[in-house]
């Protein structure tokens, strides 16, 4: 299956658009972002545990890395309340579930494997960080080889230089709404700028975001 699996294209995705999908686990859903494989795939997705799903075990040969949206995800290793950033190596494996369900956006076989770094960050209880211009905050969680994943707090009526995004940009609106000359993005949209691609960013009424950039090269 190739779904948006073309880092040259641009994509807006609306995530409430889309439909839920079965996963190969009863109670478990998903809907897809962007897909490069079968089971086994490069892929970007929100999934949905229901109330006292699980997963089987299984290993990343790719590694995972998620944020949870909503809910308590949970795992062998610990609860990961809303707010959690998790990555998972590649190599790792896990057997999740989840008690009360809870919402994710996952990211799947998109991480370098000498990136060997599990992370687990509480954002609800992280230090923010002042941006680049006044009215925005930043939190950053990883960083590994021109790959920067942050949360970026935007205050109402904040504007962002225009810039290149030299090896690509991605975003995930998580509160408000994000813009830019080119559209209005409200919260659980999935935005995609290839390589290459320029735009000017603000945010009249103020929102949350989740951000990647220098991954998209390949
Ligand atoms: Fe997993
Ligand atoms: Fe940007």
């Amino acid at each position: 299956m190739k779904l948006h699996s073309d880092p040259r294209e641009r994509v807006v995705l609306f995530a409430e658009d889309l439909p839920w999908l079965d996963s190969p686990a009863p109670g478990v859903k998903r809907r897809m972002l962007e897909r490069d494989g079968s089971e086994i795939a490069r892929a970007t997705s929100i999934v949905r545990y229901d109330t006292g799903s699980k997963f089987a075990e299984h290993t990343h040969g790719g590694g995972e890395e998620f944020l949870v949206l909503d809910g308590v995800f949970s795992d062998q290793f610990g609860d990961y309340p809303a707010g959690s950033y998790v990555r998972n190596p590649v190599g790792s494996s896990h057997a999740p579930f989840s008690l009360q369900g809870c919402i994710i956006l996952v990211k799947l076989w998109q991480m370098d494997q000498l990136d060997q770094t599990k992370v687990v960050i509480d954002t609800s209880q992280s230090q923010w960080l002042p941006g680049m211009v006044e009215g925005l905050t930043v939190l950053p969680l990883h960083s590994f080889a021109g790959e920067s994943v942050a949360l970026v707090r935007w205050q109402a009526g904040t504007h962002f230089p225009r810039h290149n995004h030299i090896a690509g940009e991605e975003i995930y609106v998580l509160e408000g709404v994000f813009q830019d000359e080119y559209g209005y993005y409200p919260k659980d949209t999935w935005l995609r700028n290839p390589p290459g691609s320029i735009h000017t960013p603000f945010s009249e009424q103020g929102c949350l975001i989740y951000v990647k950039v220098g991954h998209l090269n390949f």
